[in-house]
């Protein structure tokens, strides 16, 4: 397939309907979509259209919080670093085999940093004992008998 830039709103709508191809089918993640979330596609893709249609292209169609779905989305199922590495990969792959260009590279730079934030902000939430808080010692060393 020969690549191409990511110009417009066509091609937008090709990274997303071909990403969700590949997520919807995945052994790792897909259930989480598929079964858990029960995505309603009609309904998620022109978001999702909106979404990278703003980041990539500046259309400024999306002003919704990305966030939000995710954190009511973890109380049904932990959404563990795994699952998070996994989305990566996938989105990586659907950019690098259709796309080139300085907005492919932007959209991968985007995905990773949002996908950072979310895991983290997630992993807090599920594994509060993972806190930097419990490697503070209790007793100050310098005063210990
Ligand atoms: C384990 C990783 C992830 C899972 C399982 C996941 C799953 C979901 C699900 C189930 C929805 C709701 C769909 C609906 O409306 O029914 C959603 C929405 C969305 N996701 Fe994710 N997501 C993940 C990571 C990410 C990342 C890293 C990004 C950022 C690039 C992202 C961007 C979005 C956006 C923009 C929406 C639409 C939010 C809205 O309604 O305004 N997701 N995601």
């Amino acid at each position: 397939m020969k690549k191409r830039e990511i110009a417009n709103t066509e091609d937008i709508m090709e990274l997303v309907n071909s990403f969700y191809d590949k997520v919807k089918a995945d052994d790792v993640i897909g259930f989480i979509f598929n079964d858990v979330a029960k995505v309603d596609w009609s309904r998620h893709l022109p978001v999702m259209y909106d979404f990278w249609g703003s980041l990539l292209l500046g259309s400024g169609s999306y002003g919704r919080n990305v966030m939000d779905p995710h954190f009511k989305l973890n109380k049904l199922i932990p959404l563990e670093p795994v699952f998070f590495e996994r989305w990566l990969q996938l989105f990586e792959a659907t950019v690098n085999e259709r796309f080139t260009g300085e907005k492919a590279t932007q959209a991968i730079s985007r995905a990773r940093s949002i996908k950072g934030i979310m895991s983290f902000k997630m992993d807090q939430i599920n594994h509060p004992e993972k806190g930097t808080d419990k490697n503070i010692p209790l007793v100050n060393p310098g005063h210990q008998q």
